[in-house]
């Protein structure tokens, strides 16, 4: 049976596509990104058939900490076009029938918004309450997130002898949401932007944005439901993908517990994590146990699933053991290691570029229970760019033609290193690009994936993950080998006997016995998605039938 699920509630089987306007295309020659490139590109995207872009941040920037260090909420950075140029690009994408949804970025402010200039103008200053001020660095009550360039998150300020709170560098000074009017500006920030478009925000740091809030509200995570409030009440539909970078146990509460009134989406840092560690060690061992371990959303909630993202690979919930399993095999050079706890490479090179490897571990993306979130470039397998500063590696332009084609100009705003493109890889049907187009339009089409419920089965072989997922009576199964030997899972489809299980993504199917244990060959690093069907009805069984 085929499922006709018509609802509001688009981000459940979305394809989320992470893109920076200023490495993405250059529209005017310059050499910097910008939304009227941005624009030619719109069909590139929906031919890709993702279904909704996440823009990193655009808004006016010093640009210390690549556009997270924001000095307007209420405009675009004139680098990358003009309000003008993101309402025509709203205008296209929507016509395309593609959402989009952009990085807020309100926990702190770059140093240089006009806001913290007039709050450390003085003690006295109207908006001195708009950030976090202390008379004396406390206590360091958590750690840095950004150990190469700072050991506290308190900030001296010799104009008026206080010190303020920075949870990252020391040039994003922390927002006191404990404000009730930072709260309001943050509430009409959102507005502003929903009404030219935005379907929602991937909500930076959420963690650290809310703990500020206390004590003003008794629960901070009131605050979340407040702004969650105010979006459904301007615009229903609207999401927030929150950044929350902890245990299962802790993440429940971003969702609004059992009332699902908070975060609509959480990235799932957990999974991905033990993804890497599958990966790493060939054994799908650590990736079901956390699928088997993550706790459900409250209804209408949902993980966020992703392999790579703009920041390092983050490893900071294994063990050190488990790190370092993941640094010898991905990452075994210094250079390649970031802040003691990840990774700064895409996951082309991590692969050392083996395509079979590669298309598996998205074909693992595409399959897992959460809303795939792909970064810009992994459709082609972009590479990285180690000479690059810290995160940057993985930040380099898009490649658009062999000659780059992102930019007119002679210097491009960041180096393009030299790897594959665009064009090549429409030329090619067997190219990754023209994989990941099979895999989103198989995953788009199969909607047990995205709204039904998940289980990990047994598959008889460590290297190999399987999972199953129903929704009203129709049946996906997965399975994946992690490893470069042919193997054979053995799986145990009790329930289904004699149903046939059609291929999803080669020519083939596979009739279930009727002792329900299905054996499934797999090619190294070998992937099958199996829609299930009730079994044929013989001559015989219709004739008994109709006795
Ligand atoms: C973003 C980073 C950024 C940091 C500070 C993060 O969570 O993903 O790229 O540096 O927030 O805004």
């Amino acid at each position: 049976m085929r499922m006709t699920y018509t609802s509001d509630l688009w981000w459940k089987n979305a394809v989320v596509y992470c893109l920076d306007v200023e490495t993405f295309k250059d529209g005017n020659g310059d050499g910097i990104g910008d939304f009227r490139g941005l624009t030619q590109e719109i069909d590139y995207l929906a031919g890709l058939g993702i279904t909704c872009l996440w823009l990193m941040p655009f808004y006016p920037t010093p640009n210390k900490d690549d556009g997270y260090d924001v000095t307007d909420f209420y405009s675009v950075d004139p680098r990358l076009g003009t309000l003008g140029d993101f309402v025509e690009f709203m205008r296209t994408a929507h016509d395309r029938g593609l959402r989009v949804i952009a990085d807020l970025v309100v926990n702190h402010t770059s140093d240089q918004h006009p806001w913290f200039v007039e709050s450390r103008s003085g003690r006295d200053s109207p908006r001195r309450d708009w950030y976090v001020w202390s008379d004396t660095p406390e206590p360091n009550p958590k750690e840095v997130v950004f150990p190469d360039k700072e050991d506290s998150v308190w900030e001296h300020d010799p104009h008026t002898g206080q010190y303020y709170l920075h949870t990252f560098y020391r040039h994003q000074p922390d927002l006191n949401v404990a404000n009730p009017e930072v709260r309001d500006e943050i509430a009409r920030v959102l507005g502003f932007w929903m009404e030219l478009g935005l379907s929602g925000f991937r909500v930076d740091a959420v963690p650290f944005l809310i703990e500020n809030v206390s004590p003003e509200l008794a629960d901070p995570h009131d605050f979340l439901a407040e702004l969650r409030a105010f979006m459904t009440r301007r615009k229903g539909g609207s999401v927030l993908l929150g950044e929350v970078n902890l245990e299962y146990d802790q993440l429940l509460e971003y969702f609004g517990d059992g009332l699902g009134d908070q975060l609509t989406m959480c990235f799932d840092f957990v999974a991905m994590q033990r993804a890497w560690l599958s990966l790493a060690r060939r054994d799908a061992g650590p990736l079901a146990s956390a699928l088997r371990e993550r706790p459900e959303p409250p209804k209408d909630c949902q993980w966020a699933m992703f392999l790579r993202n703009h920041d390092e690979l983050t490893l900071d919930k294994l063990t050190e053991d488990e790190r370092q399993e993941i640094f010898a095999a991905f990452g075994p050079d210094k250079d390649m290691q970031i802040f003691g706890r990840g990774l700064r490479r895409r996951l082309p090179p991590m692969f050392g570029g083996d395509e079979r490897r590669i298309k598996m571990a998205y074909s693992l993306l595409f399959s897992l229970p959460g809303t795939p979130v792909l970064f810009y470039g992994e459709e082609i397998g972009l590479g990285e760019d180690l000479s690059a500063e810290g995160r940057m590696a993985v930040r380099t332009p898009m490649r658009w033609s062999a000659e780059g084609g992102f930019t007119q100009a002679e210097r491009p705003v960041r180096a393009m290193p030299d790897g594959p493109n665009v064009a090549d890889h429409r030329r090619d049907n067997d190219s990754l690009l023209r994989w990941i187009q099979l895999l989103i339009e198989r995953y788009r089409e199969s909607l047990e994936l995205a709204w039904g419920d998940h289980t990990v089965l047994d598959a008889g072989d460590p290297a190999v993950l399987a999972h199953r997922c129903d929704a009203d009576g129709a049946t996906i199964v997965a399975v994946h080998n992690l490893d470069d030997r042919e193997c054979e899972a053995e799986l145990d489809l009790t329930g289904l006997e004699r149903c046939v299980l059609t291929d999803l993504l080669v020519d083939g199917t596979v009739k279930v016995p009727g002792s329900g244990r299905v054996r499934l060959p797999l090619d190294p690093y070998g992937c099958r998605w199996l829609r299930v069907s009730a079994p044929e009805v013989s001559p015989e069984d219709a004739s008994v039938k109709a006795q």
